[in-house]
């Protein structure tokens, strides 16, 4: 049972939907303060051009300027493969800090060495200002905030419990979405569906805000549901064992292709959201391991 500190603050949620990566970046705001904290944003990348740029990222800073916020945290939910974090970027023209789950450093491990980064990559999360142990807490204005560790989809997954709003990084889908994979180095599908008991053991009317929607079957896209909805309606979790669960997951992860931009989001996101530091030119380069992945 999660001990949540503030479960009838209710924060405003502003989402941010990022159409080419669908992933939904979120301004979650005290209501007794102008505090607020940034979770998941995108810097937007054109990969074939090489070429980055921040129109998501100034649409969120914008936000919280136009409305006198001040921004205490930039919350990474886990290290993403689908989209380049923006969280530097936006600290340095709004401040904050930047957190993230303490196993950041077996993600670090692992793909340092996928990128050959060599000795100069630090593999200690200390690019980040913060790594979250489970149960850690943090303060956003008056609303203390609670990081649970829900790892499956990757090690340093961790789910930000926040008033009654709870933010499940990859944990979980919308409804008729399901669950996210679990078949990158580190995750387990095993792991992941005990992850996803823990979050489904919050109070029923917990507001649940996902990382990514796919509007399946042409929906328009959502990314806002419950407790109660999930454990209702979820079609990969309602009504399955644990087993039952385990196989389906790994039968569709069998089935899927590698996220878009997961060689750039890999190589930036465990960095915390930096590029990789400039070559000899003094110009900064992503690298392409060929089969190494
Ligand atoms: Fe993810």
């Amino acid at each position: 049972m999660t001990l949540n500190p503030n479960p009838t603050v209710k924060p405003l949620v502003t989402g941010f939907f990022d159409p080419a990566t669908n992933t939904i970046s979120y301004v979650v705001q005290d209501p007794a303060s102008p505090a607020c904290a940034i979770i998941d944003s995108v810097m937007d990348i054109d990969y074939a051009a090489g070429r980055i740029t921040y129109t998501h990222a100034d649409a969120m800073i914008a936000h919280v300027r136009d409305h006198g916020l001040t921004l205490e945290w930039l919350i990474e939910t886990h290290v993403h493969a689908d989209h380049l974090s923006a969280a530097p970027y936006i600290q340095n023209a709004l401040g904050g800090q930047i957190g993230i789950g303490r196993a950041i450093t077996v993600v670090q491990d692992t793909f340092g060495k996928v990128f050959n980064e060599g000795t100069e990559f630090q593999r200690d999360g200390s690019q980040f200002d913060r790594l979250f142990d489970d149960g850690d807490t943090y303060t956003v204005g008056q609303m203390t905030c609670v990081a649970l560790h829900t790892p499956g989809h990757t090690p340093a997954c961790m789910t930000h419990l926040i008033g009654d709003a709870a933010f499940v990084g990859d944990t979980l889908f919308m409804p008729d979405g399901g669950s996210a994979r679990a078949d990158f180095p580190g995750g387990d599908a095993g792991q992941l569906y005990d992850s996803i008991q823990r979050v489904l053991a919050l109070p029923d009317q917990t507001r649940l805000f996902m990382c990514h929607d796919y509007g399946p079957g042409g929906r328009d896209i959502a990314y806002e549901t419950t407790v109660a909805e999930e454990k209702a309606h979820n079609i990969h979790i309602t009504g399955k064992t644990r087993e039952e669960f385990v196989a389906l997951r790994t039968a569709r992860d069998a089935t899927l292709a590698m996220p878009k931009l997961i060689i750039p989001s890999l190589q930036v996101n465990m960095r915390g959201g930096e590029l990789p530091p400039p070559d000899k030119d003094g110009k900064r380069y992503l690298k392409v391991p060929i089969n190494g992945l």
